[in-house]
């Protein structure tokens, strides 16, 4: 990888951090437990991945990247709402997230779930302001697509798949790692394709990549379960999706089919910025890095 590369994404994971701990709330009040746990949540050592990719696409359009950085930190809201929830004792009862206690165990369960609604409800609330685009139908079209991408038909229904551990096929494993990862990692490139006005092929180009590479995030997720070290990885790993009994790529096809799919994947990623040039030079060096992790 590329020095330049690991550089932009510490300068972006920053930069979102400085930015979220700004526009979360603090309270006085009682209600001070929620805004603290939200604030442990969000505020806490994750990759800040989707942030990334949408302040890269951001600057490929040229945007100013005040709003881009706004609506990078609704979505990483929404991602950490995702995770306090994903790791309750009803979900997949996880103790350690980002290598500290998750949310339900520095706290407690309703804590836990309070600190989700009022994450999810903060990612609202930071798109609908207009300091976030000046434009009130941008506004409105980016806390529509975020709502999509969050809900029934994004992650939560992806959520709802992963539970039920359907195992009929490839196929349907394929739809639920598209919805439950994809969804969040697509909304990245909606934030500066909605600001930017992009044109039909842009917008089918760089969906296209973020589907794919939502997909192979997820695969490679399924494999560090597997094989991935705990502390490096800040969270259980050790075959827990497959004791579980969850259904993926891994439980499904075995580690190296796995593997294969997912360097199958990332071809297939990469070749959707074709059209781009030059100008998709970072998000191309990106997915070897971002497929390449052992965190
Ligand atoms: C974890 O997401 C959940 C998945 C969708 C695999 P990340 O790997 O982006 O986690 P953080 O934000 O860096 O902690
Ligand atoms: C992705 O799946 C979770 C979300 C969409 C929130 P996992 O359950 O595999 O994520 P980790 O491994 O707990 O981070
Ligand atoms: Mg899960
Ligand atoms: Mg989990
Ligand atoms: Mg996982």
């Amino acid at each position: 990888m590329p020095a330049s590369l690991e550089r932009r994404i510490s300068e972006a994971a920053d930069l979102v951090t400085v930015a979220l701990d700004a526009l979360l709330p603090r309270a006085d009040g009682p209600e001070q437990r929620l805004t603290e746990a939200m604030r442990y949540a969000a505020l806490g050592p994750g990759k800040r991945l989707r942030p990334f990719f949408a302040l890269e696409t951001g600057k490929m359009f040229d945007l100013p990247e005040r709003p881009v950085l706004r609506a990078a930190c609704a979505l990483e809201c929404i991602h950490a709402y995702s995770l306090v929830h994903d790791d309750l004792p009803c979900m997949d009862d996880d103790d350690v997230r980002r290598g500290r206690p998750t949310v339900h165990i520095e706290y407690d369960e309703a804590t836990a779930v309070l600190t989700g609604d009022a994450l999810q409800t903060a990612a609202f609330e930071i798109l609908a302001h207009p300091d976030t685009h000046p434009d009130g139908n941008v506004r409105a079209e980016l806390v529509r697509r975020l709502a999509i991408s969050s809900g029934a038909q994004g992650m939560a229904g992806g959520q709802m798949i992963d539970i039920l551990g359907v195992r009929e096929d490839l196929g349907g494993v394929a739809r639920m790692q598209r919805l439950k990862t994809g969804a969040l990692i697509a909304y990245a490139f909606e934030i500066p394709l909605i600001m930017a006005h992009a044109q039909e092929a842009e917008r089918h180009a760089l969906l296209g990549f973020a589907q794919d590479l939502g997909l192979a995030y997820q695969i490679v997720d399924d494999v560090l379960d597997a094989e991935g070290d705990p502390e490096a990885m800040g969270k259980a790993t050790g075959g827990k999706d497959a004791a579980m009994g969850k259904a993926n790529y891994v439980t499904l096809l075995g580690l190296d089919a796995a593997k294969e799919r997912v360097e199958l994947l990332a071809e297939q990623t990469r070749a959707h910025l074709d059209g781009f040039g030059e100008r998709a030079d970072v998000l191309r060096a990106s997915v070897d890095f971002v497929l390449g992790r052992r965190n």
